[in-house]
């Protein structure tokens, strides 16, 4: 087996281990890819000049945030369907994120239920996405989480309609799904995870059953959820609705323009995740890390701000830290390390990441994470990122 020693050989490994249909729905993006890339194109082009003669002898990666230590500034994002990816795949994510510190983010589509992640995967930091289908279900959804123990709620913002995701749509894997022939083969020609799935038996929406909506039709309820059917009425005054039901930290994710990221702050959020949903909503969107400045300036010390999209090794983390993110959260790598080998895939994406990360702050003269944004280090050219220049050249100031 080649050495899996970074994101591009976990990519490689899922890619070959999964069905087609699978890979495509982690691995792709909205229409034309063009934001997916932008994000690494745009991350690629962030240089940070080192620092020398330094004490990095025991470079220090644990940050506060809401009160508690995370190990390493990054976390695992919220993704839906993880067990389409291995069965107990959330359970697998979380399970890995407390051994490494980090927290991690229950998706409201995920396979397993709330409550039953609590039980199963504490102590850890455990964080609920929320997505806004229906009000009711919602605050259904919020007041469950209260009750499981979540310590924040990420409310995420860009998927007023689902994007459109074409690779799905060509592989048929879509509502109402019926099966093809080329769809079978997929399948058969990979039985490990066929027999995998076979012996873990149904896999659903577990946050959205009869149960949770009495009144509704529980198919329908996972049909809206598969083809993201959300509330497209949801504006800035349903934030005080969210407010009022939830005390805890409330962030907002999917925001990238300065001036939505200042209402959020009027309007009660917390902390906001800067996110472009990994090019899987708008390929018009900028990338994350060029939004990133533009956010971290309007909210000016705040809250704190988040980043994800395109982290793919530690040096990116520390990208993002320069430009005015907390911290960031990891998206599909996690799920190639899952996809490959389980929950030992997931150990050992997080370990590299935390491995690359102590290597890199030593390379840049970093001894700890709160020098990042005051320690000298220079972010880019003017042309770090082609769509907001302005704004990255200017924030340089910021971080000298
Ligand atoms: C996601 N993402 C996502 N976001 C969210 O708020 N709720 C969700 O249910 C999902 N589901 C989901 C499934 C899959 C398979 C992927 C890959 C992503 C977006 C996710 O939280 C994050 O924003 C991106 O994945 C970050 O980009 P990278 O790290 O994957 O490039």
């Amino acid at each position: 087996m080649t050495p899996r020693l970074n994101s591009a050989d976990w990519r490689a490994a899922a890619r070959s281990a999964l069905p087609r249909f699978v890979f495509d729905y982690v691995d792709g993006a909205a229409d034309d890819g063009l934001c997916k890339r932008r994000n690494r194109d745009d991350l690629d082009r962030v240089t940070l000049t080192p620092r020398v003669l330094r004490d990095v002898s025991r470079p220090e990666t644990g940050i506060k945030v809401f009160g508690r230590r995370w190990a390493q500034p990054f976390g695992v994002a919220p993704m839906g369907l993880n067990g389409l990816s291995w069965p107990g795949g959330d359970e697998a994510l979380a399970r890995a994120a407390a051994a490494h510190g980090v927290p991690f983010v229950l998706s409201t589509a995920s396979n397993v239920r709330l409550e039953d992640l609590r039980a199963r995967a504490a102590p850890g930091i455990h964080w609920m996405q929320l997505y806004v289908m229906h009000r009711g279900l919602a605050e259904g959804l919020v007041e469950r989480a209260a009750r499981a123990g979540y310590e924040a709620l990420v409310l995420t913002v860009d998927v007023p309609v689902g994007g459109n995701r074409e690779l799905d749509v060509r592989n048929g894997f879509r509502v109402p799904f019926r099966p093809t022939a080329r769809f079978l083969c997929d399948v058969m020609r990979h039985p490990r995870w066929a027999w995998r799935m076979a012996r873990a038996g149904r896999l659903d929406f577990a946050n959205l059953r009869v149960e949770d909506a009495p009144g509704a039709d529980s198919a329908s309820l996972q049909a809206a959820l598969l083809t993201r059917a959300m509330d497209r009425s949801l504006t800035w005054e349903s934030l005080a609705w969210l407010r009022r039901l939830w005390k805890g930290p409330l962030l907002l994710k999917g925001v990238l323009h300065p001036d939505d990221a200042r209402r959020a702050l009027d309007h009660g959020a917390d902390g906001l995740i800067v996110s472009n949903h990994g090019g899987r909503q708008s390929d018009a969107a900028p990338s994350a890390i060029a939004a990133l400045p533009g956010v971290v300036q309007a909210v000016d010390g705040g809250a704190p701000v988040f980043m994800d999209g395109g982290i793919r090794r530690g040096d990116d983390a520390i990208r993002a830290l320069a430009l005015g993110a907390r911290a960031v959260f990891l998206g599909r790598p996690l799920l190639y390390g899952l996809a490959s080998a389980g929950a030992a895939g997931v150990d050992a994406v997080l370990s590299q990441f935390k491995a690359d990360l102590q290597r890199g702050m030593a390379l840049l003269g970093l001894e700890n994470l709160d020098d990042v944004p005051g320690s000298g280090l220079v972010v880019g050219g003017p042309d770090c990122s082609p769509s907001r220049p302005s704004r990255i050249s200017s924030h340089q100031g910021d971080i000298r």
